[in-house]
């Protein structure tokens, strides 16, 4: 029997899917996101190119379910259903008891979201929790469910609005931000005012951790700041931009029982660690626009806070850190996405075009770091990354000659 071309290729790539599956491709980041990409290209393969657009078309139509469940409760009622046999799971009645919300709104939610993955129809009518919908109620990506709703939405309508005047030139203007255009303000002022959404921003940067590759798993912390800190030198880590202190605790958490050499502190705008008790750290208020005041640490580290900015404003907060490094001692540790030069993977690509819409901010391939470094007097240690495309460590430090 002839075999046609398009038959043939959707046979290759099953083949190249199985052949990693076999190879255990599932079982670490780097290779689960290769396996992802193969399975993405079968599925491209199959679909008909109008159907894909049609699935686009649809996306923010998910988001918008998604966000109402969440304000309904409906991810928790579903997981917490106590019936009487758990496989047959909750049904509408009982949800829209459980949740206040009319029977004929939540069915059609429903619909939406069993479609996506989230929960599973058991039958008529009747849903079952599943792996996603747990993720969905921790309350880090709860959190996150609603800030990308309620604050990505409305700048992501302004965006023509804010391109076009600006000639769609490529933003760089943090003031000219599409989240300037529907707020009124920019993202971190505009914050300040706004506490519940800022708690909600807190739970989500916080929560997105949780599942995800620590950089500790990959990046050798003892062998490359640990040793070779000075022992007369009192402070081992500033954490800039730090949030709630989340990254000093899980340092102190892997290391403190074998002793960092030296003291862990937080900045940020504001001191506090509302959900972390700081006895591993101590708390600092301080505005990275402003000159260093802890002068000679051994790491200073920035994690999710470059990408927030244009590149100017970048070389501001950086200068001010490289003052107060010690040549060839200090090190700065840089958390960031690393842009591949081809094929980004969708998400590291969307951060991008997020970062643009909320900050006039972006995200950078390693060529761009290491430029940025370069403008301000800094050198690039090493890069350490857990899969492509994804977060990773760029190392940086001051030279002795830079210092001249
Ligand atoms: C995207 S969050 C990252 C927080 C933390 N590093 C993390 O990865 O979870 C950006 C942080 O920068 C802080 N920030 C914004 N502007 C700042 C400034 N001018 N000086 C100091 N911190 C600032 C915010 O308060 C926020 O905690």
């Amino acid at each position: 029997m002839a075999t046609c071309p398009k038959t043939l290729r959707l046979l290759a790539l099953v083949e190249e899917i199985r052949s990693s599956i076999e190879s255990n491709d599932a079982s670490n980041a780097a290779a689960r996101s290769g396996l992802l990409m193969k399975i993405t290209n079968l599925r491209d393969a199959v679909e008909a190119p109008q159907d894909s657009l049609l699935r686009i078309y649809a996306q923010p139509l998910q988001n918008a379910a998604l966000r109402v469940a969440v304000e309904l409760g409906l991810p928790k009622i579903i997981s917490t259903a106590n019936s009487p046999i758990p496989e047959i799971g909750i049904s509408l009645a009982q949800l829209a008891g459980r949740s206040h919300g009319d029977p004929r709104l939540i069915a059609r939610l429903m619909r939406v979201l069993t479609a996506m993955g989230i929960c599973v129809e058991v039958g008529p009518e009747r849903y079952m929790s599943n792996p996603l919908n747990e993720v969905i109620l921790q309350p880090g990506y709860t959190a996150g469910v609603r800030f990308h709703f309620d604050i990505e939405i409305p700048a992501i309508i302004k965006l023509i609005p804010c391109l076009d005047k600006n000639a769609f030139q490529n933003p760089v203007d943090a003031s000219q931000s599409a989240f300037d255009y529907a707020f009124g303000a920019s993202f971190f002022e505009w914050m300040k005012e706004n506490p519940a959404t800022l708690r909600c921003f807190e739970l989500y940067m916080a929560g997105r951790r949780v599942g995800k590759a620590s950089w500790l798993d990959y990046y050798p912390v003892e062998e490359r700041l640990v040793e070779g800190t000075s022992v007369e030198n009192v402070i081992f880590m500033v954490d800039i931009g730090g949030g709630q202190g989340h990254d000093l605790k899980s340092l102190s958490d892997r290391y403190g029982d074998k002793g960092l050499p030296g003291r862990l502190i937080l900045q940020d705008l504001v001191a506090g660690t509302r959900e972390i008790s700081a006895t591993s750290f101590e708390s600092m208020v301080h505005n990275f626009f402003e000159p260093q005041p802890v002068k000679g640490a051994r790491v200073y580290h920035l994690r999710a806070i470059l990408h927030d900015w244009p590149t100017a404003i970048c070389r501001t907060i950086l200068s001010h850190i490289a003052d107060a490094m010690t040549p060839n001692y200090s090190k700065l540790i840089i958390r960031e996405f690393i842009l591949p030069d081809t094929n980004v993977p969708l998400y590291t690509a969307c951060t991008d075009v997020r970062m643009m819409l909320l900050h006039a901010g972006l995200e950078r391939t390693k060529s761009q770091w290491i430029k940025l470094l370069s403008e301000v007097g800094l050198e690039l240690g090493g890069v350490w990354t857990a899969e492509r495309g994804g977060e990773g460590v760029i190392e940086a430090f001051k030279s002795a000659e830079a210092q001249e």
